[in-house]
């Protein structure tokens, strides 16, 4: 069997979570592939929630091994406490596996990504994890990885030099320094514990796919914050987009099937950057507080607006999605009429491709068309036939928009609260 990749198509939070724990139903591995504890994946289960931040979404169903990819930026203690807090809650963490190739994230990360929001005059809006400064150790070859974790010794070797160098900077810019004795220790007991989950999870990938099985790829973010593609310089620092599940999980091209681009039924953005069709008004707010749009990790209220075809559609054309998942259909319920953005007005003249420059996407107009909205309860719906009408129709026009197909509807955060498009 080959692999399936599951990725947002917008700013973030469209819904992946919920999403990867309805198809894991089918699927013998989940692979978190890019980012870090940014991400805040929701998954609803009976009564109990849960916000996953490393750990993949596959976590709920038992035998499903779950994959922390070598792609993935991942806080020492941060993972620890996830774990541990799982635990607590009676999940079975043991099919866990992390990645030796992993980039580790430590407070200096987090200090500098902090110092750095709160010294700019552009600001990005970050999550303050440490995942900007983590990616740029990377890039800059002096990141510790996974493997470290297994060697106590050694990890302590790299992690005082890193922290000295940091400290060194913090100095330089008349910043505190980090007590580096203090955080040996939190990194020390949490090395300890995430010791026995490490292992080269690229032969653990590939021996599932050559054994027939099926491994889903779970992206984190979306597509317009993808380090190349998207709202560049308001981005996040990875591959967001498919082709990072290849990199970031060590999967072939080719033994990728299908790709899942999770769509919002309109459109939100957490964090500063250019957001074309964002309503500044009632509408926004009706958005904001029926979908209980605030942030599941830093609980940031989120920005809304509607449904943009230019940026998902640039979004599912890199991603290359195949089978759209659309969320959050519900939310629109009480609304007598939606619009969509088709296109963007630049300077006089109307283009339906994403502008490179963040300064022109600011400036574009959206060119909206407007379509009527049901005013009626989805949440019950449990088949496409089901729908209002004029719900089937806004699903229609929104597939046609982005090419790709509607394979699955969810009309609500549970699990049962989802239904597939034959
Ligand atoms: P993710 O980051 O993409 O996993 O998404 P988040 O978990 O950050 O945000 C999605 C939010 O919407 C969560 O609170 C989910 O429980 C909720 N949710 C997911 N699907 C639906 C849906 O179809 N309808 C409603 N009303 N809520 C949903
Ligand atoms: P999930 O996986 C929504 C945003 C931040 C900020 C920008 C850069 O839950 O969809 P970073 O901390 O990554 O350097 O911040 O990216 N951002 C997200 N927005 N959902 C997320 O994850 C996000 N992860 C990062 O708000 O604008
Ligand atoms: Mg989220």
């Amino acid at each position: 069997m080959p692999a399936d990749i599951l990725i947002g198509t917008q700013w973030g939070d469209e819904g992946k979570g919920k999403l990867i724990d309805v198809l894991t139903r089918n699927v013998d591995m989940v692979v978190r592939f890019q980012g870090g504890n940014n991400a805040g994946h929701t998954v609803e289960i009976g009564d109990q929630k849960y916000v996953l931040h490393l750990v993949p979404s596959g976590i709920f169903r038992p035998g499903v091994k779950c994959i922390i990819g070598n792609g993935v930026v991942v806080d020492v203690p941060g993972l620890m406490a996830e774990m541990k807090d799982l635990t607590r809650r009676g999940l079975d963490v043991s099919n866990i596996e992390l990645s030796d190739r992993a980039q580790l994230i430590f407070e200096y990360h987090k200090r500098a990504d902090a110092i750095g929001e709160d010294g700019a005059t552009v600001k990005i809006g970050t999550t303050r994890r440490g995942i900007g400064p983590a990616y740029s150790d990377k890039a800059d070859r002096c990141g510790i990885r996974g493997i470290e974790l297994t060697r106590p010794e050694h990890l302590e070797k790299l992690f005082r030099a890193q922290a000295a160098k940091y400290n060194r900077r913090f100095k330089a810019i008349g910043q505190p320094e980090m007590d580096i004795e203090q955080e040996w220790a939190r990194i020390r007991e949490a090395a300890a514990y995430l010791a026995p989950f490490v292992r080269n999870t690229v032969y653990s990938v590939n021996a599932m796919l050559s054994a027939g099985k099926n491994v889903l790829c779970e992206g984190a973010q979306g597509g317009l914050l993808d380090i190349d593609h998207g709202t560049y310089p308001f981005v996040t620092s990875s591959s967001t987009v498919s082709g990072g599940a290849c990199s970031g999980a060590g999967i072939p091209p080719r033994e990728v099937r299908d790709v899942w681009g999770v769509l919002k039924a309109y459109t939100t953005r957490v964090g500063e950057g250019p957001f074309p069709t964002e309503q500044l008004n009632a509408t926004g707010e009706a958005l904001r507080n029926v979908g209980g749009e605030f942030g599941a990790t830093t609980g940031r209220p989120r920005r809304c607006g509607w449904f943009d075809a230019v940026a998902s559609g640039y979004s599912c054309m890199i991603s290359g999605v195949n089978k759209l998942a659309v969320t959050k259909l519900d939310v629109l319920d009480d609304l007598p009429e939606l619009k969509v953005c088709v296109a963007y007005e630049l300077d006089g003249k109307k283009t339906t491709q994403l502008p490179a420059s963040a300064l022109d996407l600011e400036r574009v107009k959206p060119v909206y068309e407007t379509l009527p909205g049901w005013q009626c309860s989805t949440a019950d719906a449990r088949s496409f036939e089901a729908l209002p009408v004029n719900a089937q129709k806004y699903l229609r026009r929104l597939a046609e928009l982005v090419h790709a197909e509607v394979a699955i509807v969810s009309v609500g955060p549970r699990r049962d609260q989802t239904f597939e498009v034959r």
